[in-house]
């Protein structure tokens, strides 16, 4: 390993990750005055933030009344009461702040007539704990995360956030006491090996969707803060909660978004039936994502799919006045004819649901302060490491997200870091040395890829990871199924020593990046499937037809797992937090979770 060289660098802050909860973190470190750098492997209005459509969730009341206290209900419920209340109650009382101070800073709603920002009903959000649909969803159009993160990106540079653009993250940098004193990191344009020296490292990395064969996200999103988590020894939290989207597009997994129900979009099968008003009567098309991701199941396994093989569903919103659609559905009606051929105001949409959030990553509290488990089980913060975004854990969305519940939960948790860093690190103070020897595991593990001579190209093995994923990790599980899943992803560990990457370069080796980028994925592929095997209960997205029923007795606890290097899942669990922030709202007792 004698041919690397590190380059070193020292901040107060280092954020990993450059998506809204990255930048908001940024943004909030360095307006506290703390040095700060943001590291991204994508340029960072590139993060797939930019891909979120449909809204941003907040009881701003602009289109009725609306108040933070019912989003908090629905919030717990859509949860299937697997969500931290505290953390709950944070995320809903702080929302509407976060929002306008979105658009103090510039981010271009849609607005009302009266010029207030336009808000469209999403799946899951009601008015007074239940009783029917409220428009809660702040929107610009259905392009919503692109105008958040290029406000943000924005003024990220106004505060002289130091970006290192095109950074791909390797390790964090532990020290023998268990704190995180920084990360390590491989820039790829001209192959140098960095080190960035931190008081604090946020990881802001997104989801891992990419583990699975058909998915709404990004290439980029393979998760790589979650995989540095698990190398690092610590755990991810609730990693079997996978969210399958009801609307991406069939054959291409683009996303159509839930904006379109909440716009008066609905759902057909093959005898045109509206059917979810047969699974829920009341929200119908806007029930839940997990209800109506399986309520399509259902329908296609009962042969009522649609197309040549009966195996999608149409999505409707060719009654839509094409003005409406024109003004508040311009990204999706390109979507549709290009990835479908579909002029959205003559024809349906062929949909499937399809990999789109990961309600599991890196447990946190709702400082975003990370967390794991002492010698006697009891929660502690682990020193110098936080987490924001998809990649944390909070756990705001329990076992199952609701839409627009996503980019509140990056602002409003971005932020709380950001104040977070502001009390407890001192830019001040001098930081320690670098431990000895810091970096030598990235190095030997980008030693291992760099030299890797096999005969499996990192494409084929990534296909059978994925497939996997696909067929033994789905929205309906059995346990026969999972344990199949459990053997699958554990060959293609075995697979791994075999791989082939074709070029020793470390400049723009696409290969070697993506093989790292492979090795990522399929730690938290294994975590995902162990998890979801242990849990013998149906809860949100975790629908299991061997335990069709929630299980509060036995199951109300986050599920924490870790890995070893040869693939060996361990798992623990910890308590929900059944309790709330403040005095002056009450636990939500949990009860049978209807639409
Ligand atoms: O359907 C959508 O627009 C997606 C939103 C979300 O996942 O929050």
């Amino acid at each position: 390993m004698s041919d690397y060289t590190w380059i070193d660098h020292t901040y107060d802050v280092v954020v990993v990750g450059a998506g809204g909860a990255g930048l908001r973190a940024a943004l909030g470190a360095a307006q506290s005055g703390l040095k700060t750098a943001c590291i991204s492997k994508v340029f960072p209005t590139r993060s797939h933030t930019v891909a979120a459509q449909g809204g941003i969730s907040a009881s701003l009341g602009n289109m009725g009344e609306d108040d933070w206290r019912w989003h908090m209900y629905d919030t717990v419920k859509g949860s299937d009461w697997l969500g931290d209340q505290d953390a709950i109650e944070y995320l809903c009382r702080n929302a509407p702040a976060a929002v306008y101070e979105l658009e103090h800073w510039g981010v271009p709603f849609s607005r009302t007539e009266d010029g207030k920002i336009y808000q469209r009903a999403f799946g899951g959000m009601t008015r007074n704990y239940g009783e029917g649909s409220v428009q809660r969803t702040c929107a610009a159009a259905d392009r919503t995360g692109h105008a958040i993160l290029h406000t943000l990106y924005g003024q990220c540079v106004k505060e002289e956030t130091e970006f290192f653009i095109e950074y791909f993250a390797l390790d964090l940098i532990m020290d023998e006491d268990g704190v995180c004193r920084g990360i390590t990191a491989w820039k790829l344009d001209d192959g140098t090996l960095h080190r960035f020296r931190a008081k604090s490292v946020i990881l802001a990395t997104g989801g891992y969707g990419r583990a699975y064969f058909s998915c709404t996200s990004a290439h980029t999103c393979t998760g790589d803060g979650n995989a540095m988590v698990l190398r690092a020894g610590l755990p991810l939290q609730d990693m079997e909660f996978v969210q399958f989207h009801p609307t991406g597009i069939y054959g291409a997994g683009v996303l159509i978004t839930e904006g379109v129900r909440g716009e008066g979009g609905y759902l057909t099968n093959s005898e045109g039936e509206r059917f979810m008003e047969r699974y829920a009567p009341s929200a119908k098309d806007l029930a839940s994502r997990d209800v109506v991701s399986r309520s399509m199941t259902i329908e296609i396994r009962e042969g009522r799919g649609v197309g040549p093989k009966k195996d999608h569903i149409y999505l409707h919103l060719d009654h839509l006045d094409p003005e409406i659609i024109h003004k508040r559905l311009p990204g999706i009606s390109e979507s549709a004819r290009v990835f479908s051929g579909v002029d959205v105001t003559r024809d349906p949409i062929p949909v499937l649901p399809t990999v789109h959030y990961n309600m599991g990553g890196i447990p946190t509290n709702y400082h975003g302060e990370v967390l794991t488990l002492n010698g006697k089980g009891e929660e502690i913060t682990v020193p110098g490491l936080m987490a924001v975004g998809e990649a944390a854990c909070v756990s705001v969305h329990g076992a199952n997200r609701l839409g627009s519940n996503s980019l509140i939960d990056l602002v409003v948790f971005g932020r709380a870091a950001g104040l977070r860093v502001g009390e407890t690190v001192n830019a001040a103070a001098s930081q320690p040395d670098l431990p000895k020897g810091a970096g030598d595991n990235s190095l030997a593990r980008l030693d291992k890829y760099r030299n890797a001579k096999g005969k499996t190209p990192t494409a084929k093995l990534r296909d059978q990871m994925q497939a996997a994923m696909q067929e033994n990790c789905a929205v309906f599980r059995t346990g026969e199924v999972m344990n199949e899943g459990v053997e699958r992803i554990k060959q293609v560990y075995a697979g791994l020593p075999d791989i082939a990457v074709s070029d020793r370069s470390l400049i723009w080796n696409t290969d070697l990046m993506e093989t790292l980028e492979l090795d990522n994925l399929v730690a938290q592929a294994a975590v995902t499937v162990n998890g979801a095997v242990a849990r013998e209960e149906s809860r949100g997205a975790h629908a299991r037809e061997d335990f069709p029923d929630r299980d509060d007795k036995d199951w109300m606890k986050h599920t924490l797992a870790w890995i070893d290097e040869t693939g060996n899942v361990r798992l623990d669990y910890r308590g929900v937090h059944n309790f709330t922030m403040s005095n002056d709202i009450a636990y939500i007792e949990p009860k049978a979770r209807v639409y």
